[in-house]
């Protein structure tokens, strides 16, 4: 039995059935085909499937569809203004900060919720923010590198 929820999703209304069990991550990929938030582990470890909820990180795989309605979600689909790429995501560029990718859409949002709370980190905020990141490609110091890049470049 489906469930209609409304939820803001990168700046658009959105008005939805979901099944009671499905996950918010689930339902951005399959439903609203936003498939920038990645299924690594479906269950909270790797942190390739983060999203923004009412502004705060989750693991979309760990949230259900129905607890995000009446909600805001932020994605990675909501960072760049056009073609032009969030700083975030040009740094990531700049810096070659991603190999495989797969990791990048959730690092990135991590990244952009820490500098939302901490505009100017230190080296050891930016590897707390990103622990709960997986990257089996980069060994971090390029993804660390390119998050200071922007920092410092707006302090
Ligand atoms: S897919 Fe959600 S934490 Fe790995
Ligand atoms: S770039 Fe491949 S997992 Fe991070």
């Amino acid at each position: 039995m489906k469930e209609k929820i409304k939820v803001t999703v990168n700046g658009e209304l959105r008005s939805e059935e979901v099944t009671p069990n499905q996950t918010l991550l689930n339902f951005l990929r399959e439903d609203l085909d936003l498939t920038g938030a990645k299924n690594g582990c479906n269950e909270g470890e790797c942190g390739a499937c983060t999203v923004f909820l009412e502004g705060k990180v989750v693991n979309a795989c760990l949230v259900l569809a129905i607890e995000a309605d009446g909600k805001e979600v932020e994605t990675i689909e909501g960072l760049a203004s056009g073609t032009e790429l969030h700083e975030l995501q040009q740094a990531f560029i700049d810096y070659a900060a991603l190999q495989c990718g797969y990791c990048t859409p959730g690092m990135i949002m991590s990244a952009k919720a820490l500098l939302n709370r901490n505009p100017n980190p230190t080296r050891e905020e930016v590897k707390e923010a990103i622990a709960g990141n997986l990257c089996r490609c980069t060994g971090y110091e390029k993804i660390i590198e390119a998050i200071i890049a922007v920092a410092e470049k707006n302090s």
